[in-house]
């Protein structure tokens, strides 16, 4: 039986910067609770995708209000691990480094933000939810019973990302440098951070977790203590 069965639900914000470990620790939190697993990541990247295969992103630069079109009609949902942008598998496509390099830029935009924040508060509504972002604690759910800031060396996360991206791609000539991708990662974290909506930031209540020197096992286990804490009646 799951802690879920039988304590209370809560909702639980994980966040923190660029490949710090939240979507690995987020989904195996999730299955050993039974709760529902969102990656609001997943959902930016997916209005992202969206904008570059429509055209959309260069025009975007001069005219932001052009994004308004495109969340009128956009549809996301989750299935399991799996992610789907209007009907369609998009969960290997959102990951490749073509979106990686211009999501900062379309999660800065306020009718995005605004909207995938309303659609994450209907998903979480009900409790029993695993939420990992940026602003997940600080504006989506600020009354998350937990809230857990991950952070990681840079150079440590860069390492994680190519060896994400290498995996996929199964070939090293289509990958990114490991200096390459410690640019980008300090650049959308800089962006993540500087921005005027939802900027990335900690919670004063999150707990602060460095996963630097962690195994995925370890930190799974620190979070889950702490929501133990929270579950318990
Ligand atoms: O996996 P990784 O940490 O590289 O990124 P992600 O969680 O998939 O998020 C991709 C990008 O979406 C971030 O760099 C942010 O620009 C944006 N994002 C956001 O603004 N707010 C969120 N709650 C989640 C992601």
């Amino acid at each position: 039986m799951s802690i879920g069965d039988e304590t209370r639900k809560i909702v639980i914000a994980i966040d923190g910067p660029a490949a710090s470990g939240k979507s690995t620790t987020a989904r195996l939190l999730a299955r050993k609770l039974g709760y529902i697993y969102i990656d609001t990541g997943a959902m930016y990247r997916s209005v992202t995708l969206k904008a570059l295969e429509g055209g959309l992103l260069e025009h975007l630069r001069e005219n932001p209000d052009a994004i308004e079109s495109l969340l009128d009609n956009v549809d996301i949902a989750f299935d399991g691990d799996r992610v789907f942008l209007d009907g369609r598998d998009v969960t290997d496509a959102i990951r490749e480094n073509r979106v990686s390099r211009h999501v900062s830029f379309i999660s800065s935009l306020k009718p995005v933000r605004d909207a995938l924040k309303q659609m994450q508060r209907n998903m979480g509504g009900r409790r029993g939810v695993v939420m990992d972002g940026r602003d997940i604690g600080t504006v989506v759910f600020p009354d998350a019973e937990l809230k857990v800031f991950l952070i990681a060396d840079v150079s440590e996360r860069a390492r994680r990302r190519y060896a994400e991206l290498l995996q996929k791609s199964g070939d090293n000539n289509s990958v990114p440098s490991l200096e390459e991708l410690e640019q980008e990662i300090l650049q959308r974290d800089r962006s993540d951070a500087a921005r005027t909506h939802a900027p990335l930031k900690k919670h004063e209540d999150a707990v602060e977790v460095d996963t630097s020197s962690l195994t995925i096992a370890e930190q799974v286990a620190l979070v889950y203590n702490l929501a133990l804490e929270k579950t318990a009646v």
